[in-house]
């Protein structure tokens, strides 16, 4: 094996190796609503990353010590599926996991009206079907917009990006690679409508400047994911109010519940 700065990340173009310019996201798309049993669910696919989010909620908190008089207690659950990496990942928590499963559930904390609905829970699953890097950021996207379609009550869905460095060079979404050979990783996520920032950490390291160019990127990423975040939902509950307008006869032994195109 070669030295890792053998790796090259960024050719004499400035294109990256899966041909993305500097602050260019991979392809992010989300469908709400794709699980029937669960309170609220959305599906995000994010580059390489597969993503599934459920929701369970508000509900009293069982067993009753872990109720909180004032608030309501948010629990993620971040998993990582056996098949989602190229060597078989260990099934179950690890320490990774158990890591992210704490920051998503803070940063879901600061948006939701937690305060609304005390000595409840609220359960949040994240199941990583496939990963390519990012899937935090990725996971805690989709979770927002599942919260969104359990009608949880709050500030504004979170977005986020993270951003890193490689090649010596400021870069958005990194991808796999990128991650594994690049100098930093930042992943980042805020409430859109007050600003302010819920989730952020750093892998490597970064001078002052290069940390704030990367948070700038950051920042008009998870601006421009919140609206895919929005017209997701929308798409979602326009179309069940067509239904209802239009009264649609269910379709022979179809339950009524969303067929899938
Ligand atoms: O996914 P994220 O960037 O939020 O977290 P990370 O800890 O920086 O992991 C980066 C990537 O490494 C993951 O998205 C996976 O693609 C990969 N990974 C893996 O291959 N095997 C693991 N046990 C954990 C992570």
């Amino acid at each position: 094996m070669g030295m890792v700065s053998e790796v090259k990340l960024i050719d004499e173009n400035g294109l990256r190796i899966d041909g993305r310019k500097f602050n260019e996201l991979r392809p992010i798309s989300i469908e709400v609503g794709i699980l029937n049993r669960a309170d609220g669910s959305a599906y995000i696919e994010w580059g390489g990353n597969k993503v599934i989010a459920a929701v369970y909620g508000p509900r009293e908190a069982f067993p009753k010590h872990t109720q909180n008089p004032s608030k309501a207690v948010v629990n993620a659950r971040y998993n990582m599926a056996a098949f989602s990496v190229d060597e078989r990942k260990r099934p179950g928590p690890d320490r990774r996991a158990t890591e992210i499963s704490k920051i998503i559930s803070e940063a879901l904390e600061a948006t939701i009206f937690v305060e609304q609905f005390p000595r409840t829970a609220i359960d949040v699953y994240i199941e990583v079907l496939q990963a390519d890097a990012g899937t935090r950021i990725a996971g805690l996207t989709a979770a927002s917009v599942a919260l969104a379609d359990a009608g949880i009550p709050m500030r504004d869905m979170i977005a986020g990006c993270a951003a890193g460095k490689v090649d010596g060079k400021v870069v958005l979404d990194l991808n796999k690679e990128e991650d594994n050979y690049g100098q930093a990783d930042v992943p980042f996520a805020l409430i859109p409508r007050t600003g302010e920032v819920v989730l952020l950490q750093m892998d490597g390291n970064l001078t002052r400047a290069e940390f704030e160019e990367a948070i700038e990127m950051s920042t008009k990423a998870a601006m421009f994911i919140s609206n895919l975040q929005r017209e997701a939902l929308m798409t979602k509950y326009s179309r069940a109010e067509e239904r209802e307008e239009t009264k649609e006869e269910p379709k022979n032994g179809n339950s009524g519940e969303d067929a899938h195109e």
